[in-house]
């Protein structure tokens, strides 16, 4: 297959794992252009983006900008925070004036679950969904399991544990359908308060001791506690969580095996992960970022490739 089987990436419960399949093999071909000294391709030359960011991002931005100028593509930004928005303008309103000036393609992040999934059914571009509320946030999952393929050689087969803030995380979301997807068992550990009623139905077991959790595992994501979406308390307190739920050095130097530490940014330290955890090297949180670039040109090359005045 060279093609994928659809015109957005809106979520990863959309693709299939031969889409996610296609996408690591053209992000291995991209890593590898991202690490020659000159790190650009002329591939999408034709091509005009528009990052409209409706929410605070640095990682995925800064990403999804780098990944779209190393495809050489024209990229415009918009920031809801400096924009007509704040008039009252509606987002389709805002997006098809964009569009009006002949953009191909939409990277957009929004507060509003499924927000790329109702542009995408009134608007004619190509739309990636770069994390819409608390529903998807698909290519960091991809990026995610990449970093899984690098490190173990393959995402089938690996027992994957998931620990935080379930309830608020559309990262959470996305890595439980693509590790499925691939082929890996997933559990997810966290305060109860802090896991969803749903979960079990999505096949995903729940560990609420930690220290188990870890000794199952042979990767951990450990996920920030999502402060700005809760307007209630969760748990009595941040040091209650950090020590419950928190990874230290000592915790992972107390397994009977060396597993990968994950975690998706920004990491608050001292609360998800001690910095010393961080900053080991059983952490690949800097090789998630830099892989990054590579999946979001895999992801924005081949929905271009579907765009039909696009020839490549
Ligand atoms: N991981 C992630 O989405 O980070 P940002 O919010 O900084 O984009």
């Amino acid at each position: 297959m060279s093609e994928l089987s659809v015109n957005h990436l809106l979520g990863i419960k959309y693709i299939t794992e031969e889409d996610i399949h296609l996408i690591f093999e053209t992000a291995d071909h991209f890593k590898e252009v991202i690490n020659r000294p000159i790190k650009k391709v002329p591939s999408l030359r034709d091509i005009t983006i528009a990052n409209l960011f409706f929410e605070n991002s640095t990682r995925t931005r800064l990403s999804f900008e780098l990944a779209e100028k190393r495809l050489s593509a024209d990229v415009v930004n918009f920031s809801a925070a400096s924009s007509s928005v704040k008039k009252g303008e509606t987002l389709i309103d805002t997006v098809n004036n964009i569009l009006s000036m002949k953009v191909d393609m939409v990277v957009m992040r929004h507060p509003n679950p499924g927000a790329g999934i109702f542009l995408s059914r009134h608007i004619d571009a190509s739309i990636v969904n770069a994390g819409d509320g608390a529903h998807e946030h698909p290519t960091q999952a991809l990026l995610d399991c990449f970093s899984i393929r690098e490190r173990l050689g393959d995402v089938a087969g690996k027992k994957v544990v998931i620990v935080g803030d379930i309830l608020h995380s559309r990262v959470a979301l996305s890595n439980i359908f693509a590790l499925q997807k691939l082929g890996a068992e997933v559990k997810v550990c966290g305060p109860k308060t802090l896991i969803p009623k749903y979960i079990e139905n999505l096949g995903v077991e729940v560990e609420g001791n930690l220290q188990k959790a870890l000794q199952w595992c042979d990767v951990a994501n450990m996920l920030r506690v999502q402060n700005e979406r809760m307007d209630i308390s969760y748990f009595p307190s941040t040091r209650e969580y950090a020590q419950q739920f928190g990874l230290t050095k000592k915790v992972l130097d107390s397994l009977d095996k060396e597993i990968i530490v994950m975690h998706p940014g920004p990491i608050n330290r001292g609360v998800e992960v001690t910095s010393d955890v961080a900053d080991s090297d059983q952490a690949i949180i800097l090789d998630q970022v830099q892989n990054g670039v590579a999946v979001r040109m895999a992801v924005i090359y081949l929905l271009a490739s579907k765009i039909k005045h696009h020839e490549d």
